[in-house]
């Protein structure tokens, strides 16, 4: 996994979950080191506790608003998105009939990361692990979905989510532990979806309409059947899987001209049924775009939502910032140099500039090895991820790329050893092999310090 090229998008597919687990003893020693007992973020204060693991690093990203950045590639990439949207559909008066919210606060309950969308209590994506938590009860969004369930209940019916999302992550040129995505719901009812055909019905004559107990969630293996939910009819489901895929294929014309090559693949995801992911193929590979699917029904009736049929859908700004500007690296996203930011402008939205890399520096590699505490092994009790964000938050944006190139057991003493390389490349300068030998010292004696290993 650390070595294949993948850019941050869409990824709450369970296909495509890592597993890593996280020792509580060594989080909990990294707490007792480096976390106060509250937080204030956004004008909130929490509580700190054995699942809080946002480090300040990442804190400071709250607020950037990079989507929101005039004529930032992602704000283009936003407004592209948001235009596409105003202009596909409106109502009787002409006006836009989705209403757009992006600048809601990353910081988000369990319960609407997570409950709310269906997703089961022991899946992978809810792992410590894989999510910056505030703690216990709050965490920074995992994804824009994250909102749905507030917004249906407060009446609304076609909207469109912006903002920045946060997931733990290995470190390289596609992926940055904070990255961007949209996110969309359109409710329909009865009356609209069959406005010619008055006959047809949403859902089975059979179906009762009780409300599910939300605490019994059903397993995915129940919510796996790519044809329909049992509530709804098999005409509403396809009427509405059409106009889904008609509107997104619309959108992904737009923006990658109208001969790009698409194809629909069936997937899962706990809060659609059925679920598909876009695809498009971009330099000899297929290239996933967005995730969507037909609403469970659960989640409307959660929000009060009971006559209405409804489609959802999610993308990563990045992902499509980077094909459509070519944009080498993750990292330039959050630059501030003006040698980026001039080359991009909301004036042409139509006409996106390719990237002209502004000079390349050469990187400077170097390994750090170390041994685990006895009995603790990769996984087990030490996470890859941890360290990650230990060497992001002493080195910052100069480490280009980490990766896990060598595990090994010691036959007679059972320890094990790590080796993590470790690529460091200014975006601006040349770094001189002292200067980066310094921060590989710091980067050394922090893992000590908070992981007890033994640097070998
Ligand atoms: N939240 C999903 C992710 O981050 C993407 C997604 C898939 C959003 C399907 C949706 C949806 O709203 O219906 O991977």
């Amino acid at each position: 996994m650390l070595l294949t090229l993948r850019v941050q998008g869409t990824r709450l597919c369970s296909s495509r979950r890592r597993l890593l687990a996280t020792s509580a003893a060594e989080e909990a020693k990294k707490l007792t080191t480096t976390t106060p007992q509250q937080l204030e973020i956004n004008g909130g204060t929490y509580a700190t506790d054995s699942w809080t693991n946002v480090t300040p690093k990442i804190l400071t990203h709250l607020g950037l608003n990079k989507h929101l950045q005039r004529d930032h590639p992602l704000a283009i990439i936003r407004k592209r998105i948001v235009n596409y949207f105003y202009g596909a559909y409106r109502n009787q008066r002409g006006n836009p009939l989705f209403s757009v919210y992006d600048q809601l606060s990353p910081v988000v309950t369990v319960q609407q990361n997570f409950d709310n969308l269906l997703i089961p209590s022991d899946h992978v994506s809810r792992q410590k692990s894989d999510c910056y938590y505030i703690n216990r009860k709050h965490l920074l969004r995992a994804h824009t979905t994250a909102h749905q369930v507030e917004l249906i209940s407060g009446g609304l019916d076609n909207f469109l989510v912006v903002g920045e999302v946060y997931r733990r992550d290995e470190i390289d040129s596609t992926h940055y532990p904070v990255f961007h995505q949209a996110d969309a719901v359109r409710l329909v009812t009865k009356d609209k979806l069959f406005e010619r055909n008055p006959g047809l019905e949403l859902f089975e004559e059979t179906w009762t309409g009780s409300l599910a107990d939300p605490k019994r969630i059903l397993p995915s293996s129940k919510c796996m059947d790519q044809t329909k939910q049992p509530c709804h009819t098999l005409e509403a489901v396809k009427l509405m899987e059409h106009e889904m895929k008609h509107v997104l294929v619309g959108l992904t014309k737009d923006l990658f001209g109208p001969r790009i090559k698409y194809r629909w693949v069936d997937t899962y995801f706990p809060f659609t049924q059925p679920s598909w992911e876009l695809e498009i193929y971009f330099k000899d590979n297929w290239l996933e775009v967005l995730g969507c699917g037909i609403m469970r029904h659960e989640i409307l009736q959660q929000a009060g939502v009971h006559q209405s049929i409804g489609y959802a859908f999610g993308l990563g700004l990045e992902r499509l910032a980077m094909i459509l500007f070519d944009i080498p690296d993750i990292r330039l996203f959050w630059s501030n140099d003006s040698g980026f930011l001039s080359q991009f402008s909301e004036e042409n939205l139509q006409n996106l500039p390719k990237y002209k890399a502004i000079s390349h520096y050469p990187q400077c590699t170097n390994d750090l090895s170390f041994w685990l505490p006895s009995n603790v092994e990769v996984n087990a009790g030490f996470s890859p991820n941890d360290f990650y964000d230990l060497v992001r938050s002493v080195a910052g944006d100069v480490v280009e790329q980490i990766s896990l190139v060598d595990k090994f057991k010691h036959p007679k003493t059972g320890k094990s050893s790590v080796c993590f390389r470790i690529v460091y490349r200014h975006m601006e300068r040349t770094l001189t092999q002292a200067e980066v030998n310094e921060i590989h010292k710091h980067i050394a004696d922090a893992s000590v310090e908070s992981f007890n290993v033994q640097i070998r």
